[in-house]
């Protein structure tokens, strides 16, 4: 999406965003600022941790002075409503990396050149994430426990890379976007459409947010829409999931 672009990749070893921006970092015309910690239990036992990284390290970031997209999250929400969450609804984290996360947001607004761009559920072709986890989990046993009373948006990072891009080329106004896959599904849903589409044989049991018995809160509904004009329209999370089996395939 930003192929032909010229990139400069910068990850933890070459900058701690917690600390400020490094003097040899180029002179860039935007700043795509997916770092966080992301450790959603582990914030729990080190709030400081999370917010020195999620919030001091967005008010570094957005520091370079350049347009800056910030990736935030369905995690900011408490999940107590039962219809989409759009921009204007107020957020209300339930645990620590929500609060930084929201924290994070409010440090790259106030900087007056940046897009939030609120997604979930994201999976790819790359990393950790939960297609790849159960594709492995499938390989070894016949049978997965999967959350079923959780639902939101699967979001395939292919397309929400693609969505960014039209979000800045179209120069929409600065300020809050949600930008997640149409459609919906519980995590248990969305394991057993992996199975499927992939074509391999394991059991979904499908079990409860209490029973996995997680440190910390997730929300349990968190559908993202957005009301914001001119907002782009990702595809559907099972568009998004063919074409990440096909890309792992390949
Ligand atoms: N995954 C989702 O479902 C989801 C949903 C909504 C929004 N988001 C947001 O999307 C972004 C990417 O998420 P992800 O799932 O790809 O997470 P991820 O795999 O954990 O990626 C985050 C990256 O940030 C790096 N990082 C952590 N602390 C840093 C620091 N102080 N300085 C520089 N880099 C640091 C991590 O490095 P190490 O790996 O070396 O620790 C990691 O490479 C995050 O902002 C996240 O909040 C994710």
């Amino acid at each position: 999406m930003f192929a032909g672009d010229e990139i400069t990749g910068v990850d933890l070893d070459s900058w701690d965003v917690s600390l400020p921006a490094p003097v040899w970092l180029p002179e860039v015309d935007l700043v795509l600022h997916a770092a966080a910690w992301t450790n959603v239990d582990a914030a729990e036992d080190d709030p400081q941790g999370a917010a020195i990284a999620n919030i001091g390290g967005t008010q570094n970031v957005a520091a370079i002075g350049t347009p800056l997209v910030y990736y935030s999250t369905d995690y900011v929400f408490d999940g107590t409503k039962r219809t989409p969450y759009v921009e204007s609804d107020g957020p209300s984290p339930q645990g620590a990396y929500g609060r930084t996360k929201l924290g994070g947001e409010a440090a790259a607004l106030a900087s007056g050149h940046a897009w939030v761009l609120r997604t979930s559920w994201l999976f790819g072709w790359t990393s950790t994430n939960f297609v790849r986890t159960m594709l492995r989990l499938a390989a070894e046993r016949d049978e997965v426990a999967v959350v079923d009373d959780q639902r939101g948006c699967p979001t395939y990072v292919g397309h929400l890379a693609a969505a960014t891009r039209e979000v800045v080329d179209a120069g929409l106004p600065y300020g809050v976007y949600h930008l997640a896959a149409q459609g919906e599904c519980s995590w248990a849903d969305f394991a057993e459409t992996i199975f499927e589409e992939a074509g391999v044989e394991c059991r979904v049991r499908r079990i409860t947010t209490e029973e996995l018995g997680r440190p910390a809160p997730r929300p349990a509904y968190s559908v993202l829409r957005s009301e914001q004009p001119g907002t782009p329209v990702l595809p559907h999370w099972r568009d998004g999931l063919r074409a990440c089996l096909e890309r792992l395939e390949a």
